[in-house]
């Protein structure tokens, strides 16, 4: 077998790949710092690595997205473990954490409720920062949820409890001081569910019925049974589904009702508050 350099590889490769994926990939193989590839540009890769390398390379000209190939997806200020059971986290699923993070008291207790938590994006980063707070993290796939436990392990976040099932329906008579969802909302007929990293993703984690609308509803329509009095429900949506939201929340009788946009100025999150 020829032998294989750092250097080398970044050349052959800049016609097939992203130099960036090529670099997240070459680290991921050699378990090395960015620092390494820059300062060591002649290293060989063993035939191990040669081998491991080009089946990665494969897979990503295939399209694999870069996340599951190599095992995790840096979010906020954690980096998650994510395999092909659950959603890669986005950036725009931050905005829901800055939100979430300016209604939940720093210093006392309170309950809050992360309704679909695949990785544990939303629910970890919570509860890591607002460690009196207790999180309940429920999803409907127990392989999605294994992979929010470990990560809750490696992430060191121990005021998380896990429930498998189907929204609100093993959490009958309990109430939280603020609700947080990012719910599958593409409608299922949505061209973008065959493109990119949505191919490789579960469709449990992205597609609704009624355009795309069919979550948010169920959501909308059991979580004043679950909240306390000024509790606050919090939702990422789709692009166009903020007006359906908020209309969803009026008909639910929430006060207050709000979105926010996203760094583009689309609006993304959407919420309301309960009555006193
Ligand atoms: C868009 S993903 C969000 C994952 C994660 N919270 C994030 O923001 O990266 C939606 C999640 O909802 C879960 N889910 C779908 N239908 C559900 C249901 N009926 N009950 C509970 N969870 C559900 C999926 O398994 C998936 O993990």
């Amino acid at each position: 077998m020829h032998s294989l350099t750092i250097a080398q590889v970044i050349t052959d490769t800049r016609h097939a790949l992203e130099s960036v994926d090529v670099r997240l990939l070459l680290q991921h193989v050699l378990k090395v710092e960015y620092a390494f590839l820059l300062t060591y540009p002649e290293y060989e890769l063993t035939a191990t690595q040669k081998q491991s390398f080009q089946q990665l390379l494969q897979r990503r000209i295939q399209g694999v997205p870069i996340a599951y190939l190599i095992g995790k997806r840096d979010f906020y200020d954690l980096t998650f473990k994510v395999n092909e059971a659950v959603l890669i986290p986005r950036p725009e699923t931050e905005l829901l954490v800055e939100l979430a993070l300016e209604r939940i008291p720093p210093d006392r207790s309170c309950r809050i409720l992360d309704l679909g938590t695949g990785s544990g994006a939303i629910a970890l980063t919570l509860a890591k920062h607002r460690p009196l707070a207790q999180m309940v993290a429920v999803d409907v796939s127990p392989a999605a949820l294994a992979v929010c436990r470990e990560n809750a392990r490696t992430l060191r976040v121990d005021n998380v409890n896990f429930v498998t099932g189907n929204w609100f329906d093993e959490l009958s008579g309990e109430r939280f001081d603020l609700i947080v969802s990012n719910p599958p909302y593409v409608a299922r007929d949505d061209l973008h569910l065959q493109q990119g990293d949505l191919r490789f993703e579960p469709q449990v984690a992205l597609a609704a019925e009624d355009n795309g609308l069919a979550c948010i509803q169920q959501i909308i329509a059991a979580a004043p049974h679950h909240l306390a009095t000024m509790g606050w429900l919090l939702l990422e949506h789709g692009h166009d589904q903020a007006e359906a939201c908020r209309e969803l929340l009026q008909q639910a009788d929430f006060s207050n009702m709000c979105s926010h946009p996203d760094l583009a100025g689309i609006m993304r999150v959407s919420g309301g508050q309960m009555r006193s």
